[in-house]
């Protein structure tokens, strides 16, 4: 049976427009959906947007239209973002679509009759932007530690989840398997969380004061509270309850987040979970996710940067500038997964005329001239015994991880390291890996010197080998590039002659096979990552700061 990868995203609030936050997530999920693909697994990607409650409702007031009509205007946005970032989901789900609507009614009225939804009263600090009750200990100051804003003391009358009954089976599961939740940070602050008595989750609010959300299967008066409502998105994706597609993916289910929702998919979702299970018969466990995935947050500045604050980036406005895929490379490259990184222009170029101009445009225009130069560009049979001899380096290895890459400049310890930290979302990792890879290829050009090579018709075995040596490696790069920089690795396998990119490759690799037969065509390319002038990008800078300080 061919294994399979479920991967989502946060389905985002439509009350603002795309931006990088966002994006950074959905690039994630993206590139480990190529990833797996490449593995040879079946994939499915999800994003979306959540489009009901307060906020939704309050965005759509202010400008004076129908929250449905509203709603969509952002979502659409949302689903015309992906594709400029070379981003390709396989579902774009929507709350507001009959599908959500009638699962999350079924689901209600399952763990209502089963018994674990009753109805209560109760009072506490809400916050609209969170759009949750806050405990006294979460509140700074009176305020919300993430909006900045005062909450709003509410009391009613409300149906409430039994979320404390499945507390302890809660705390059993996330020890049992200690990746449920992953960087392990995040494991330990749900447990944190869990050390303290779980309160019942409030999952209604009245129409009277809200009317923008999915009514209660069970009492008219009533909305669907709008993380209940979202979390069930996920299924909802896969045609929950029927169909092929749940029962193929839903046990590989995979989520990512940023540390803001921990609290909603680490807690809420999977105890809605065990409830639909023990509602429906089946062990408490049967539907928990496989991983929460929680990676930091995008920081301009001293600040953390989300809509509220209004300091976003425009994700687009620097991908167009700088093109989709060095913004893919140095979104994924720069956020170590799970901390928190800075993001700023300076750096993105910084990255872009190091990484991909220096690095990696600089190596595969040198070797495809040497080859067309030296070989008419067909990839030269290497002399027989030629791959298992070491490179003779008199001087250290400097890259800071393969040795084997800077003695043999092969790929093949490479990309071995490189799948381990792919599998475990650590792409900035992953991706290190091969810019080790790539120094080592651009320091093994220094060291054999192939125009001096070619001089010397002595020489001519030698030449074949080193050039050939150097097309496998290119060779690879482009296979462990291709999640990551889908159509930069496109444009490089068609000029080596590679015929695509498919599954099995990697694999290929780690086993030391060659990914190019012996006399295959190539064709010159032009120059993949022309450097961009920092001296331009600072007086850009420099122009911004002064009319933000006027
Ligand atoms: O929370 N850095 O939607 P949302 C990194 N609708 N990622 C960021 C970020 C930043 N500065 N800002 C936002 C919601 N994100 C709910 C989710 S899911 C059932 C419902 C990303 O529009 C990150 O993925 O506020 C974060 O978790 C998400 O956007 C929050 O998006
Ligand atoms: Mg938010």
């Amino acid at each position: 049976m061919t294994q399979t990868f479920y991967v989502t995203t946060p389905i985002y609030y439509v009350n603002a427009e795309p931006h990088l936050g966002h994006a950074y997530t959905t690039i994630v999920a993206d590139a480990a959906a190529r990833f797996q693909r490449l593995m040879g697994r079946e994939v499915r990607f999800q994003t979306g947007t959540d489009e009901h409650g307060y906020k939704i409702a309050q965005a759509a007031a202010k400008e004076g239209i129908e929250p449905l009509a509203y709603a969509t205007r952002i979502s659409d946005m949302f689903r015309a973002t992906w594709p400029e970032l070379n981003i390709e989901p396989d579902n774009f789900i929507r709350t507001t679509s009959a599908e959500h609507v009638a699962a999350v009614r079924a689901i209600l009225k399952k763990i209502y009759a089963a018994g674990d939804i009753y109805l209560g009263s109760y009072g506490g600090n809400y916050c609209v932007g969170c759009e949750r009750f806050l405990t006294d200990k979460e509140l700074v100051d009176g305020k919300c530690p993430d909006h900045h804003t005062p909450t709003q003391f509410i009391e009613e009358e409300n149906y409430f989840f039994k979320m404390s009954s499945y507390q302890e089976a809660l705390v059993a599961h996330i020890q049992a398997n200690p990746d449920f939740i992953r960087p392990e940070r995040y494991k330990n602050e749900v447990l944190a969380f869990l050390k303290e008595p779980l309160e019942d989750l409030c999952i209604s609010r009245p129409k009277s004061r809200l009317s923008w959300g999915i009514e209660l299967p069970f009492d008219e008066r009533f909305v669907t509270y709008v993380w209940f409502d979202a979390l069930i998105n996920y299924m909802t994706g896969l045609g929950w309850p029927d169909g092929q597609l749940f029962a193929q993916y839903w046990p590989a289910a995979q989520h990512l987040i940023a540390k803001d929702i921990l609290k909603p998919h680490g807690i809420y979702w999977p105890t809605m979970l065990m409830a639909l299970a023990r509602a429906e018969g089946e062990p408490e466990g049967a539907y928990l996710y496989q991983h929460l995935n929680v990676h930091g947050y995008w920081k301009i500045g001293e600040s953390k940067m989300s809509k509220s604050l209004g300091n976003v980036v425009k994700p687009l406005a620097l991908a167009k500038v700088y093109g989709p895929e060095p913004f893919r490379y140095f979104v994924l490259r720069e956020m170590a997964f799970g901390l928190d990184a800075a993001f700023s222009e300076e750096a993105l170029v910084g990255r872009y005329n190091s990484d991909l101009a220096n690095d990696l445009g600089n190596l595969f225009s040198r070797v495809m001239n040497m080859l067309h130069q030296y070989r008419g560009g067909v990839v030269p049979e290497p002399p027989p015994d030629f791959q298992e001899k070491p490179v003779d380096f008199d001087a250290p290895a400097t890259g800071v991880f393969s040795a084997a890459a800077h003695q043999h400049c092969v790929a093949r310890e490479t990309a071995t390291a490189y799948e381990k930290e792919m599998e475990e979302f650590s792409f900035h990792l992953g991706l290190a890996w091969v810019w080790d890879l790539i120094s080592a290829a651009n320091k093994y050009v220094v060291r054999k010197e192939p125009w001096a090579l070619a001089k010397d018709p002595a020489k001519a075995q030698e030449l074949d080998g080193v050039l050939s040596r150097l097309c496998q490696a290119l060779a690879a790069v482009v296979v462990m590039i291709s999640p990551v920089m889908p159509e930069t690795a496109r444009v490089m396998a068609g000029h080596l002659g590679m015929g695509g990119i498919v599954p099995g490759m990697l694999e290929k690799i780690k086993a030391g096979e060659p990914l190019l037969a012996s006399g295959a065509r190539t064709t010159k390319p032009p120059a993949l990552f022309p450097r961009i002038d920092t001296a331009k990008v600072a007086a850009k800078a420099a122009k911004a700061e002064a009319r933000a300080e006027a």
